[in-house]
This record gives structure tokens, sequence and C-alpha cells, in this order.
């Protein structure tokens, strides 16, 4: 059992999308039809699209799950530029991503705002994908598990829907992901302390993803540019082992 997320991020129109998840969803039907013919129940996947907010569209897919990238932690009410639960209702979207790098580095999401939105959709029964990760400079300090645990502040890291995504800041969108000792080092940390699902993201792409997808406690990935054609986050799905 793998999880493949792609996260489009401000990419992709409406129009674009609604044709990228008729795709992905068909193509994974064909995948299950095949792992059942051969009895390959090990492979069975998850698969998460979180689209651009503007081209949210209804949760009806067979076999991928339609997330949110972000939503302020309320029902609805005065918050100029922000989604609320009650439009991710109307489209039956019950999974969303809280603590994404960019959220906190450019539009300054603090640790207190982040554990808000944590608890908010915890108690609404979301699955969320909580992402942590380093940036350059805590790596070569090496203080990497005091700053990974920092992001655990007021995040209740026993919560039945929680899915960890580990992507270090300077592998994501860089084009060079993570290499597998690294990953392999930073994921036995995790667990360690966490008994959910672990995600590698940073750079993930068709190339890579079968030797990330195989490291110790990687339980799937979490792909941002390779995710944008719908050809490449296919192949990318086919490395589940
Ligand atoms: P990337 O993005 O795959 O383009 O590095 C990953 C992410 O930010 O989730």
């Amino acid at each position: 059992m793998a999880i493949f997320a792609a996260n489009f991020k401000c990419n992709l129109t409406r129009a674009q999308t609604k044709t990228y998840l008729a795709e992905l969803d068909a193509y994974l039907g064909y995948l299950e039809q095949d792992s059942n013919k051969h009895q390959d129940s090990h492979k069975h996947t998850e698969v998460f699209v979180f689209p651009n907010q503007a081209a949210l569209l209804e949760n009806t897919y067979k076999f991928v799950r339609v997330g949110a990238q972000n939503a302020h932690c309320v029902e609805n009410g005065g918050f100029t530029g922000e989604i609320g639960a009650e439009q991710l209702r109307e489209f039956g979207i019950d999974s969303i991503l809280i603590g994404h790098s960019e959220r906190r580095t450019i539009f300054g999401e603090s640790q207190d705002y982040i554990a808000q939105k944590f608890a908010y959709f915890a108690k609404a029964g979301f699955r969320i994908i909580y992402c942590i990760g380093e940036d350059l400079s805590v790596r070569q300090s090496g203080d990497v598990e005091a700053f990974l645990r920092a992001e655990f502040e007021g995040i209740s890291r026993d919560y039945k829907n929680l899915i960890v995504a580990y992507e270090p800041i300077w592998a994501i969108g860089t084009g060079v992901s993570a290499n597998v000792e690294d990953i392999e080092r930073t994921h036995a940390f995790l667990r360690s302390f966490l008994n959910v699902p672990l995600l590698y993201g940073g750079s993930v792409n068709e190339t890579n993803a079968q030797e990330i997808v195989r490291v110790a406690n990687v339980d799937g990935v979490l792909v941002g540019s390779a995710s944008l054609d719908c050809a490449r986050f296919c192949k990318i799905i086919e490395s589940r082992c």
C-alpha cells in the first residue's frame, strides 16, 4: 500500500484539471483491474490530487481523492481571499494539506496558526497531510531533528486521519531530491515518534520515485512539478512496490 499525492500549487486551470482528473481516474481504474487480475493486493495505492483553489472539482472520482491545498480554519465569514470549510464541503472535499513550507515561508504561517488549522480540520475529520521540512541552513547546522520536532508543536501526532509529509525545503522545486541515505535517516527518526503513514516530497519524479518509495519507512510521495503532467504522475504511481 502506497500513497501518491499531487500538489498542483498555483498551476493548471479548471479545464486542464478536469481533463487531468478524468485521465488519471481512468488510468487508476485500469491499474486496479490489473492488480486484481494478478492478485497483487499489496500494490494497492491511494491517490490524492490537490488542485489550485480555483480549480476545485467535486470529489466524485472513483480512484482519486480531490483535496484542498489550503483553507482558513473557519466555517465561513469575513476573511477576504480565503476559503472555509463550507466551501470545501460543497465539493465533498475532506482532505487538506497543512503546514506546507510555501505557506510557512512565503505566506508567513506561524506554527501557532498551523496548529489551529490542524485542530480545526482534525475536529472536522479531514485527512490531513501535514508537511514538515528543514531549510538548507538547518540541514547544514546539523539541527534537523530538533527543527522537525518543533514543527509538531501543538499538533496531535496520534490523530487517526494523519499523514505526514517530510519535504526538505532545499529539495522542493529544485530538481534535486534528497539522497536515499538522508531520506532513510530522517524517516527512521520520524518513525521513532510517529505511527502514521510517512511521505517524502521534494523533486520526486518518474526517474527517482521507485528508489524513494522503496526506502524503509517511506509510505509514499508528495509530488509538485512532476505531477503537473498526468502521464508523468502515472509513471510515478507505477513505481509502487
Ligand atoms: P516538487 O514540490 O515536487 O516540485 O519539489 C513538492 C512539494 O512542494 O510538495
